[in-house]
């Protein structure tokens, strides 16, 4: 196997190479004055599984071409197998129909990847797991959540309340609150599938002088986040912690999240940003040496 370093996600390709001893093949990238992307593998790869890691988040389009561009000239430089390590996947919250008229994004970006020569895919958090049903080869998403639950537990916050912002999202509050052993909740949570906009509720939460940690897959405006911090402020949280795995945060996202009162703000490497304090390289490696023995 080998462990090819896609331009979006280097560092965190590093760190796998480094931990699971799987030789790298950099790629050397460059996008024309036009915005058009080029790439070319600087290793040889043939006959060798390659895994590909390549984040997919802003620019996403970028990256996802940047990741069809470096299955094929795997598969055209004599790949047996190409698996994709995505750890953010782009587009994966349109995998349905929501209103008429509406295309599956995931389902065309799934069958972009296949054509380009991509044999498998493994992500990290997915937003929702049925996004995986439209890929026509094996993909699977990991979990991210009991890592960031471990660096709190690092920072002596074991015992710490697990908030998820949405009910549907409770599994996470759930997994973080395995590590952290304390107790944990959810707010509710509205969405306008025609203007996008949210509401939140938090009935029959207890907070009251508890060190809360608010748990998503993703921060992209913050406006989830900023949400539920009012809310859990007006119930007398104590200190208010957001923890993601997918630190996106669109403009100025993490200012108004710290200005709504949030002590700190955790993500992973998944997305590149001051701030990725956990690194997804041990979660990956670990699936990278099952397949090596598989
Ligand atoms: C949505 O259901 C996700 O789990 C996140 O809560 C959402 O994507 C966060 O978006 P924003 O930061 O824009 O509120």
């Amino acid at each position: 196997m080998k462990i090819i370093l896609g331009p979006a996600s280097v560092e965190l390709g590093e760190k796998i190479s480094q931990l699971t001893g799987i030789e790298k093949v950099p790629v050397a990238s460059r996008t024309f004055p036009d915005g058009e992307n080029y790439i070319r593998l600087e290793g040889s790869v043939q006959d060798e599984h390659v895994a590909i890691v390549q984040t997919t988040s802003k620019p996403q389009d970028s990256s996802l071409m940047q990741l069809a561009f470096m299955a094929s000239a795997a598969k055209g430089n004599g790949a047996k197998k190409v698996t994709a390590i995505v750890p953010y996947l782009a587009y994966a919250r349109q995998d349905k129909t929501f209103l008429q008229g509406e295309n599956v994004s995931i389902a065309t970006i799934a069958a972009m990847l296949k054509a380009a020569g991509t044999d498998a895919l493994i992500t990290v958090n997915i937003h929702a797991e049925n996004a995986l049903t439209k890929f026509p080869f094996p993909a699977k998403t990991l979990t991210a959540i009991p890592l960031l639950a471990e660096y709190f537990v690092k920072n002596g916050y074991k015992k710490a309340f697990a908030l998820s912002p949405d009910k549907g999202a409770m599994y996470i509050a759930e997994q973080a609150q395995t590590v952290l052993q304390g107790e944990a909740g959810n707010l509710e949570k509205q969405r306008d599938r025609h203007t996008g906009q949210t509401s939140q509720t938090g009935k029959g939460l207890n907070v009251k002088g508890k060190t809360v940690i608010i748990f998503d897959d993703i921060i992209s405006t913050g406006g989830t986040i900023v949400g539920a911090a009012k809310i859990l402020k007006e119930l007398g949280a104590a200190k208010i912690f957001a923890a993601c795995v997918h630190p996106l945060l669109i403009g100025d996202a993490q200012k108004r999240i710290l200005e709504a009162g949030v002590t700190e703000i955790v993500g992973t490497d998944s997305v590149p940003s001051h701030t990725s304090k956990v690194t997804l390289a041990p979660l990956i490696s670990r699936e990278l040496k099952a397949l090596q023995s598989g």
